[in-house]
């Protein structure tokens, strides 16, 4: 590219403004002469999906071999914001060494019900954790010169009919729940790429929303970059272009609609220039990162080497009866059981896949040890592996081996899961169980007088039963991407310190989960009725029992929390301060999470996380931690104002290590944040009365309302109602006020 002055859109025709707006193949931008070359856009959020010839958004075809990282639901299981941001870098990397500019992920809508076909991708049923994950992976990334397309923009949380279905969401929910991580990344890291989702929000596509395009994404939280469709999201591209959506992938070959209402003057040209200023800003962005470097490989060892650390972060010990970590000097015959453990779930279905540069699977990683090994399959997969009618097809010959294995080995370490394609892009699961035959195997294992460690593989939560009881120890394994085998059984022996934490709760049943009434919804609509309570919003609101709580994440020693102190800042944040100490034996990494607890409104969620920090100690090391709480940890959204608004008030700061195991507590008022809503004329007397300048607006006509009612309205039953009364009701009510009176005093009241 010769260097010339940016390519200015304003002395574009409106062919080339109308090109612009759409891709220029299914992976490639559109290009102007030598003034503006094409960008490539690649997936994937763990993992460069490169295809270079031709290729598919729905993960059928090969790519070429990149690093296989966790994904999301692993990964934030770290809650690591350094590592989180290195595996950012990393994919940045791998980007441009592919010659990509621009990379698709993160993936950071809510994990809002357990049977969602994408939660391997998305990193949390909490706002604040999908936040921080998101603003690392972004900064990561984009420290590479590469640009992150944080995704779906919004309220994409479920497979069912994701082209068409309408997500019907009350305004303090989205702004309080599906909103925050898309808000927290936009203004903190700045992306220079997002994209909309399929769905409609309220009645309208996500591609072609103007309020959540342009009002919100750009007026409200700032955005600078290029707002790209989801592919093949578009319906009408005139509208789309409209609303704010700046790039339709991939092409659809309907430029001539955008020309055409350019031409009749339909479609403003000031919004295909914009389109176009953001496309050509996106190229300026990434230029550097692309001719710093020709397309080639990846550097695969140093992928690999941050893989295994990622994965490593990423495993959560749920239970343990001691007998974890392994060692084979006190347990060297060694059972390992289940498909898994020779072929590993590493990833989920769809546009996400990637082609690994490596795979260390549990079996190799083990037989690279001292312990002595036997394998048993256990189970195989195929047909319908769900419910108990799969009961009589479960060839019992795989059981059988593995129980006989089990019983002549001094411990049992049992990998099972969701198979491939239980979970996937583009379809929801239909229950939360474990296969039949899975179920079968741990019942009869945990039957031996074997200690059984149960290793569970997925990247959504599954239901454990009653078998969970007697295992000897049971982890959460997630999707650890390609270097999960071997960090698994770094974690089982003890090689590293498990330090992963639940960022989504494991419900006993479905039936206990928020969303269990409306999910995936029906007649191309989902309500989200359970509105705000949403994980463990709900589950600890209602005080539902869970197998595991969110936050929950064992290490192989303890913690003690001490001198919580809590302190209101000028700037509208709060500084925690809580002393921790590694009471235990080991190493270990504990994970301060700070929630604030409000007892007074049943319609808000009981607490919410709003802060952690994660910290590793020596054994009997203790240390000062500080958590910061940004200006929002006490706010609401009030849907009548359309603002965030802080009340005075009493409040609990919790601290503790998940969110049902708080080790310290602290009381705060928290003064408000002394805003004052103006008067309206149907402010309520209350509302006029809560100000000084409203009472001193009000006051006179309160006292001639009451003269003229004799005093009744004093009248206990009277008050009340009287206080309800918004102040234009009383012009019908004969008492001598008029329309104009109100108007007046509007005025004066607002000043
Ligand atoms: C897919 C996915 C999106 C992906 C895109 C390109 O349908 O929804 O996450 O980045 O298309 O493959």
């Amino acid at each position: 590219m010769t260097d010339h002055a940016p390519l200015d859109p304003s002395k574009l025709t409106d062919a080339q403004l109308a090109s612009l707006t759409s891709g220029g193949s299914v992976w490639d931008t559109e290009a102007v002469g030598d003034r503006l070359p094409a960008i490539v856009l690649s997936d994937g959020p763990h993992g460069l999906r490169r295809q270079v010839q031709g290729g598919d958004a729905l993960g059928i075809g090969d790519s070429i071999p990149a690093t296989l990282f966790p994904p999301a639901a692993g990964l934030s299981s770290s809650w690591d914001r350094d590592l989180i941001r290195e595996v950012g870098a990393t994919l940045g990397r791998e980007a441009q060494a592919l010659g990509v500019s621009v990379l698709l992920g993160p993936g950071i809508n809510i994990r809002r019900s357990p049977l969602g076909g994408r939660n391997f991708e998305y990193a949390s049923e909490d706002p604040f954790v999908s936040g921080e994950y998101g603003v690392a992976f972004v900064e990561g990334v984009q420290s590479q010169g590469v640009s992150a397309t944080p995704k779906h923009f919004a309220v994409n949380n479920q497979e069912t009919d994701r082209f068409r279905v309408d997500a019907r969401v009350d305004e303090r929910t989205l702004r309080e729940i599906y909103l925050p991580a898309f808000e927290a990344v936009v203004r903190r890291a700045k992306p220079w790429a997002l994209m909309c989702s399929y769905n409609k929000v309220n009645g309208t596509y996500a591609s072609e929303c103007h309020w959540l395009l342009t009002e919100v994404l750009r007026e409200q939280w700032g955005f600078d970059g290029l707002v790209v469709s989801d592919w093949g999201a578009v319906v009408d591209r005139v509208a789309a272009v409209a609303a704010g959506l700046d790039l339709e992938m991939p092409p659809s070959g309907t430029d001539g609609k955008v020309q055409d209402a350019l031409g009749d003057g339909s479609l403003p040209r000031a919004d295909a220039e914009r389109a176009a200023r953001a496309l050509i800003q996106l190229e300026a962005r990434t230029r550097a990162a692309r001719l710093a470097l020709p397309p080639g490989e990846v550097e695969a060892a140093a992928g690999s080497e941050v893989a295994l650390r990622a994965a490593r972060a990423s495993i959560v010990l749920l239970d343990n009866n001691g007998t974890l970590p392994l060692a084979p000097s006190s347990t060297p015959k060694l059972a390992v059981i289940g498909a898994f453990a020779a072929a590993p779930r590493m990833q989920g279905g769809g546009s996400s896949r990637v082609m690994p540069t490596n795979v260390t699977d549990v079996l190799s990683a083990f037989e690279a040890t001292d312990f002595d090994v036997r394998y048993a399959q256990g189970f195989e997969f195929g047909g319908s592996e769900f419910g108990s009618d799969a009961r009589e097809r479960n060839p019992h010959a795989l059981a059988d081996q593995a129980v006989e294995m089990a019983e002549n080995a001094d411990v049992a370490v049992v990998m099972v899961g969701l198979p491939d394609g239980a979970e996937s892009e583009g379809s929801d699961r239909a229950s939360i169980d474990l296969p039949w035959a899975q179920v079968d195997l741990l019942e009869r294992l945990i039957a031996t007088s074997t200690p059984v460690v149960v290793v569970v593989s997925g990247g959504s939560v599954v239901r454990l039963g009653q078998w969970r009881n007697g295992a000897a120890a049971l982890v959460q394994g997630w999707l650890l991407g390609q270097e999960g085998g071997r960090a698994t059984v770094d974690v089982l022996t003890g090689a590293t310190e498990p330090s992963g934490h639940l960022a989504e709760t494991i419900p006993l049943d479905y039936a206990d989960t928020p969303s269990y009434r409306y999910f995936p919804g029906r007649d191309q609509e989902v309500v989200y009725g359970e509105g705000m309570f949403v994980g463990y919003r709900h589950y600890d609101s209602a005080q539902i029992d869970v197998a595991y709580p969110f936050g929950h994440g064992l290490t192989y020693t303890t913690f003690e929390y001490s001198d919580l102190r809590v302190q209101l800042q000028d700037n509208g944040t709060t500084a925690i301060d809580v002393t921790i100490t590694n009471s235990g034996g080991r190493v270990g990494t504990a994970l301060a999470q700070v929630y604030v607890r409000q007892d007074g409104d049943p319609q808000s969620p009981v607490h919410s996380l709003r802060g952690f920090e994660r910290v590793t100690l020596a054994p009997s090391e203790g240390v000062d931690l500080r958590v910061e709480l940004d200006d929002r940890a006490f706010a609401a959204w009030n849907v009548h104002e359309r603002r965030w608004r802080t009340a005075a008030g009493k409040f609990t700061i919790e601290v503790g290590e998940s969110s049902r195991d708080i080790r310290a507590t602290a009381p705060v008022h928290h003064p408000g944040d002394g805003l004052t809503a103006p008067v309206e004329p149907l402010s309520t007397i209350a509302e006029w009365l809560s100000t000084e300048r409203g009472r001193e607006v009000l006051m006179p006509l309160v006292r001639k309302v009451s003269d003229s009612a004799g005093g009744a309205t004093a009248a206990p039953e009277m008050r009340e109602m009287f206080l309800q009364m918004p102040l234009a009701k009383l012009v019908a009510f004969g008492i001598g006020i008029t329309e104009a009176d109100v108007a007046a005093m509007v005025a004066k009241a607002n000043g």
